[in-house]
């Protein structure tokens, strides 16, 4: 029977999701990779008890998440969860719609009240709960009217199966028009979540996260360590067991001499600031005044732990700041 630490709350910070009363932990845990039924149960379990006892109390999931079959990922959650019941009200659990998830046009990649009001009922019956903390929309449709998406978002906090409404993968432009219509049916929104790390900085350029300081939402940012490259995974090969070596060959075909330059020089700053390269990434994440939380990703208890442990080591120099532009360039 698991019981979670005493001191769970004594390092991790909290930060306010944008002007909204919602706080959410400087690092999160997502499940999206590792925690399908491919997995190892026992090595999932001690992940998300490792997070829970360090103050990571907000996991993130999806629909589709989970190999070989999309859904896996909240099933084993919901497993998880059996043992945790007692802390349900500590935890902030989301969940999303909008890639493709089951045959036929109801299950495709969209945005349609049928698809986002039914989905989030199958993975509330996989998870074994009543409500998610927050439900996003996972990805943009250009096919469906905004107002049916925001809507159904509408309909699916008033029905009390979801807290709080995010979206996922909506550039500024695309959430300048979503918002219009959340103000107007007053539809708490309170997260976009987008990609953002050291090697992948749209969102600065397209100006989401300006836009999200002056709107008043938070952002919520996924694959901050490019999804293994700034860590000391790559460093000296490529591991059998890491993500590239399993079969990523988006992180194999980044991984020539250039890069291990550049995650080297990294890596040394990293050393200087007393920090591993996953900590100093996550940590320049954090940097940015609009980001909420960084949504981790990991294949073992250590990397939970090692990750979580950036908070040790949120502020910069001007001048280290400095250096790693120069070394991003
Ligand atoms: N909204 C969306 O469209 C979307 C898309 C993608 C992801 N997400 C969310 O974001 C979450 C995180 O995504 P991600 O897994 O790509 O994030 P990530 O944090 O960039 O990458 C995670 C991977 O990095 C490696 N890693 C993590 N910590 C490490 C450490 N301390 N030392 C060495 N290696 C370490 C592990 O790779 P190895 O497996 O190689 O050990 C781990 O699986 C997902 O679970 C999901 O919740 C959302």
């Amino acid at each position: 029977m698991y019981a979670a630490k005493h001191d769970r709350y004594a390092t991790m910070r909290y930060n306010r999701c944008g002007k909204s009363g919602l706080k959410l932990p400087a690092v999160a845990l997502g499940l999206w990779q590792n925690f399908g039924s491919q997995g190892c149960f026992a090595t999932m379990e001690k992940m998300i008890h490792t997070a829970f006892d360090l103050g990571v109390v907000h996991f993130d999931l999806a629909n589709n998440y989970g190999a070989p079959y999309g859904g896996s990922a909240e099933e084993n959650f919901g497993r998880i969860l059996s043992d945790m019941r007692s802390y349900r009200d500590e935890m902030c659990i989301s969940t999303k719609a909008g890639y493709g998830m089951w045959p036929g046009p109801y299950g495709d990649r969209n945005g349609s009240r049928k698809y986002l009001i039914s989905s989030l009922d199958q993975s509330l019956g996989r998870m074994g709960l009543e409500y998610v903390d927050i439900f996003y929309h996972h990805a943009t449709d250009p096919d469906t009217p905004i107002e049916e998406t925001a809507l159904a978002l509408d309909q699916i906090v008033r029905s009390g199966k979801a807290l709080y409404i995010g979206i996922s993968n909506y550039n500024r432009a695309q959430t300048e028009a979503i918002l219009k219509i959340f103000r107007e049916l007053r539809v708490p929104f309170v997260v976009n979540q987008p990609s953002y790390a050291m090697l992948n900085r749209w969102v600065e350029h397209d100006g989401l996260d300006t836009y999200a300081l002056s709107e008043g939402f938070g952002l919520a940012v996924y694959s901050p360590l490019y999804q293994g490259l700034l860590t000391d995974r790559y460093l000296n090969g490529i591991p059998a067991d890491s993500r590239a070596g399993k079969g990523n060959e988006h992180l194999r075909s980044l991984l020539n001499e250039k890069m291990l330059a550049k995650l080297g020089a990294l890596n040394s700053i990293a050393a200087e600031r007393g920090q591993t390269l996953s900590q100093l990434a996550l940590s320049w994440v954090l940097h940015n005044p609009a980001v909420t939380t960084v949504i981790t990703g990991a294949s073992s208890p250590q990397q939970v732990a090692m990750n979580a442990a950036c908070v040790g080591h949120l502020d910069f120099a001007d001048e280290e700041i400095a250096k790693i532009e120069e070394i991003l360039k």
